[in-house]
């Protein structure tokens, strides 16, 4: 494919020290190194169709997206984002439970990426909110000893990668105790599948794949791909299971232009490649500046580290302001993890500036 000028500069954005108008923003596990060429591309030749419904590209980047992850195109769902996907799932879930009679719990490991709570607060069901273990893992063992108390339908929401810590869980483990509970759902979010390099975890697009009736993975197009304001995600479950969630979406439930995009972004494995390289470059950029400042941190395997900082910065909402005086926006606050701090990572000349400016604020004695 022939790229326009505008497509070819695209990605190649240079550094710029950030200003209080145009602050650096790490911290919404956004990819700052912008989409793929083909993905721009794309985009500008969209506009001249968008009178149009998109019935055909819906259907295409279906296909796309099932032979990209070996599955029939009746087992993908597409979304407005995963978030969407996971709020149609547990509500979809819930409604066959209701109809069986029976009632519906979502069981999560906190913390943990809010669409899961949401969605369960949305139609009223109850959580079970299980901490992390020591390690800032999730704790399988206790996540499923609460799904066995429960007299009904439990919806287990558990992001491997989490969000906000990055961890995974071991995947031998969870397998066996998917095998285990068939009539448990588990809707396992994938969104920061791509940047895992722990070798305990395997994606869950295979256990579709062999058949396992019990899983949905949701998976997103806004952090690898970088079109999160194009808002594309997807679900890859049981073909009856991808009925069951159509019957709670609107026909097309993506634009034109969403699915455009992640269509040529899904085909463009060079800059996938590249945009996960860079990442994996800033991650180790910002683990170095940690281990050279003494501070703990949890197993990073997304586009974020969740990090402590020393006691005497007085905590998170401190340490932000001090970073947005540099012109740095970073994390948010979890609850009983007040002295961490979440960065999502920016592209290396990014972070370069960011991990000096971490060992001038964080480096400081009392
Ligand atoms: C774990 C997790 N899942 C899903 C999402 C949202 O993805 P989308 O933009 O596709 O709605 C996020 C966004 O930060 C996330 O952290």
């Amino acid at each position: 494919m022939r790229l326009s000028a505008a497509a070819r500069n695209y990605t190649a954005g240079m550094f710029r020290p950030p200003t209080s108008e145009q602050p650096l923003k790490l911290n919404f596990n956004e990819n700052n190194q912008g989409i793929s060429p083909l993905a721009h591309e794309a985009l500008l030749s969209a506009l001249a169709e968008v009178h149009r419904y998109p019935d055909r590209p819906h259907a295409e980047l279906t296909v796309a997206l099932a032979e990209h992850h070996g599955v029939g195109p009746q087992q993908v769902t597409l979304g407005s984002g995963s978030s969407q996907i996971i709020h149609i799932i547990v509500g979809a879930v819930a409604r066959r439970a209701q109809d069986a009679g029976q009632p519906t719990q979502v069981v999560m490991p906190v913390p943990t990426f809010d669409a899961g709570a949401s969605a369960a607060a949305a139609r009223r069901l109850p959580v079970q909110a299980i901490p992390l273990r020591g390690n800032l893992e999730a704790d399988l063992i206790a996540l499923q000893a609460a799904c066995e108390d429960f007299d009904g339908q439990s919806v287990v929401y558990l992001c491997n990668p989490n969000n906000p810590t990055g961890t995974v869980v071991d995947s031998a483990e969870l397998r066996a105790w998917v095998e285990a509970a068939p009539q448990t759902l588990f809707l396992i979010d994938e969104a920061y599948v791509e940047y895992v390099t722990d070798s305990r975890f395997q994606p869950v697009d295979a256990w579709v794949r062999d058949g396992l009736p019990n899983v949905a993975v949701a998976r997103t197009f806004s952090k690898l791909h970088g079109l999160a304001g194009l808002r594309v995600g997807y679900s890859l479950s049981s073909q009856e299971n991808a009925a069951l969630f159509a019957t709670f979406l609107p026909e097309m439930p993506v634009n034109l232009l969403g699915l455009l995009a992640a269509r040529a972004s899904l085909g463009d494995t060079d800059f996938q490649r590249r945009s996960l390289d860079q990442t994996l470059l800033a991650r180790r950029r910002v683990l170095d500046t940690l281990d050279r400042l003494g501070l703990r941190y949890a197993d990073p395997q997304a586009n974020f580290v969740f990090h402590e900082l020393p006691a005497h910065l007085g905590g998170n909402r401190s340490y932000r302001q001090r970073m947005r005086e540099r012109h740095v926006i970073v994390g948010r606050d979890f609850a009983a993890y007040e002295g961490w701090n979440r960065l999502s990572l920016g592209t290396p000349e990014e972070m370069a500036h960011v991990t000096a400016e971490m060992m001038q604020v964080l480096g400081q004695k009392e």
